[in-house]
């Protein structure tokens, strides 16, 4: 391995670490939800929103289910830079410290036409998703929307001509999925200013301030003012300070009163409620336990974030599908990426297992759509003394629990052969079970103060989750 790949794996390295220790900050502010008092459940901390911050929030915790796009110039490249491979997808520019001006021309041949905003839309809408984010501007600096503020972007720049984050902001309104953009607002390797570009303007001086000033803050406005979104997805916040963080915030709000922001707004010290909504997890790795605030897992559907010819390692629509229940009985949701071909398709590998996701959730989405967490937690695991040091030990992922007010949802994920569950006690008690998706396949319970045992019939119901419909006496 040469010693330049090295180093860029090293700092990858350490900037993951940064994101979960962060992460860990993060969730140690926010506290408990009492809702699920009923059930004995255990305490996750201290979450205290305003009615106003509830309700602001409650379609995004009802949603659970989103479609994350990364599509830029990048999507241009398609893992390839002059014919050879290259690492990184939306990250190969800086990766490879490619020439800025070369990077630059790739605007002059970016040109989508096969795009139709109703199109992917109504595949979010099939594959059971409720919301979407896609970059509205990476860290290349590239705007994917029509930009008074430069005219590096998609309307000015490419033969193009159209801007397809407005023609994707009126697909979600016919078609009733909420919109949400993703914007890098530090990072940006066009600005000698922005954040991260170390090589194409050796000897100058950063001026973080200027870059915010006279191109993030002005864009996030147009962004406000001209699509209205529901989410505002910020990512990599280097150099982003309280202040800024916060001044960004109010700006927003004070054009888009009910946006949602995401806790990637800052590094550091999290500001939480009431400037940021929802808690991120690591990319493609999920919170261990319980959150008691809102959280959102954001995955790959292969191991690229943008489109690249050659990665064709797609992950199995039952490991994407056990990320959503796992996620949702954990109080969290699960923006899965696609990432579109610089013509502006959704390729067959992602529209087939979307599609096959979303015939699960056409039977199964009563257990997934506005549930809340799980009654127990100790599914997950637990932390167990080894050699003197306490680990934390997951447990075999055999099944994952959803609830609703007086019901119980158990997502059974690998059914069992001997016909047997074993589930921890509940507080309530369990009046009868039944499978969702066939009311006639009566499940035998025996509860004690000890735990509760389900007898399920021999065969599971469903490919991947059957799900055993547990209804609790008032
Ligand atoms: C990372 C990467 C970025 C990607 C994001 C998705 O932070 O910097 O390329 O957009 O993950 O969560």
């Amino acid at each position: 391995m040469k010693i330049t790949r090295k180093i860029i794996l090293f700092m990858l390295f350490i900037s993951q670490l940064t994101i979960k220790q962060q992460v860990l900050a993060q969730t140690a502010q926010f506290g408990e939800m009492t809702k699920l008092d009923q059930f004995g459940a255990p305490s996750v901390g201290d979450y205290k929103p305003t009615e106003a911050e509830k309700q602001r929030v409650a379609w995004f915790r009802d949603a659970k289910f989103g479609m994350f796009m990364h599509w830029g110039l990048y999507s241009q490249m398609a893992g390839y830079w002059k014919g050879n491979k290259i690492l990184g997808g939306e990250w190969a520019l800086k990766l490879s410290k490619l020439p800025i001006e070369e990077y630059r021309a790739l605007a002059n041949d970016f040109n989508p036409v096969k795009f139709n905003a109703d199109e992917w839309v109504s595949l979010m809408k099939a594959a059971g998703m409720k919301y979407m984010v896609i970059t509205s501007k990476h860290h290349d600096g590239f705007s994917m929307f029509g930009s008074k503020v430069t005219k590096y972007n998609i309307v000015d720049a490419t033969p193009f001509k159209r801007d397809p984050i407005k023609e994707l902001k009126e697909a979600c309104d016919r078609q009733g999925i909420k919109f949400g953009l993703y914007y890098s607002h530090a990072q940006d390797w066009n600005e000698p200013d922005g954040y991260g570009n170390t090589w194409s303007w050796p000897g100058y001086k950063r001026d973080m301030n200027k870059y915010l000033d006279e191109k993030a803050i002005p864009q996030i406005r147009e962004l406000c003012e001209n699509y209205h979104p529901a989410i505002l997805w910020f990512d990599t916040a280097g150099e982003i300070t309280q202040e800024r963080a916060e001044q960004i915030a109010a700006m927003a709000r004070s054009i888009v009163p009910d946006i949602l922001i995401n806790s990637r707004i800052k590094l550091g010290k999290p500001i939480g409620l009431p400037v940021t909504d929802f808690n991120g997890s690591g990319d493609n790795e999920p919170f261990r336990e319980v959150q008691a605030a809102p959280w959102e897992l954001c995955g790959t559907l292969n191991r690229s974030w943008a489109y690249k010819k050659w990665d064709t390692d797609f992950r199995p629509v039952n490991e994407l599908l056990f990320n959503l229940v796992d996620a949702v009985s954990k109080n969290g949701n699960y923006l899965l990426n696609v990432g579109p071909t610089a013509e502006g398709e959704i390729l067959e590998p992602y529209s087939s297992r979307l599609l096959e996701i979303g015939k699960w959730l056409k039977n199964n989405g009563e257990a997934i759509y506005g549930c809340d967490r799980t009654p127990f937690g100790n599914e997950f695991g637990e932390y167990k003394v080894i050699d003197g040091k306490k680990k934390y030990v997951e447990a075999p992922a055999n099944w994952r629990c959803t609830t609703k007010p007086g019901i119980v949802y158990v997502h059974v994920i690998n059914w069992p052969k001997d016909g047997v569950v074993h589930l921890p006690a509940l507080k309530a008690k369990i009046k009868r079970g039944y499978l969702l998706t066939n009311p006639k396949a009566k499940v035998k319970i025996k509860q004690t103060a000890e735990g509760i045992t389900l007898l399920l019939p021999k065969a599971a119901n469903e490919d991947f989750a059957t799900v055993v419909k547990l209804m609790l006496r008032n």
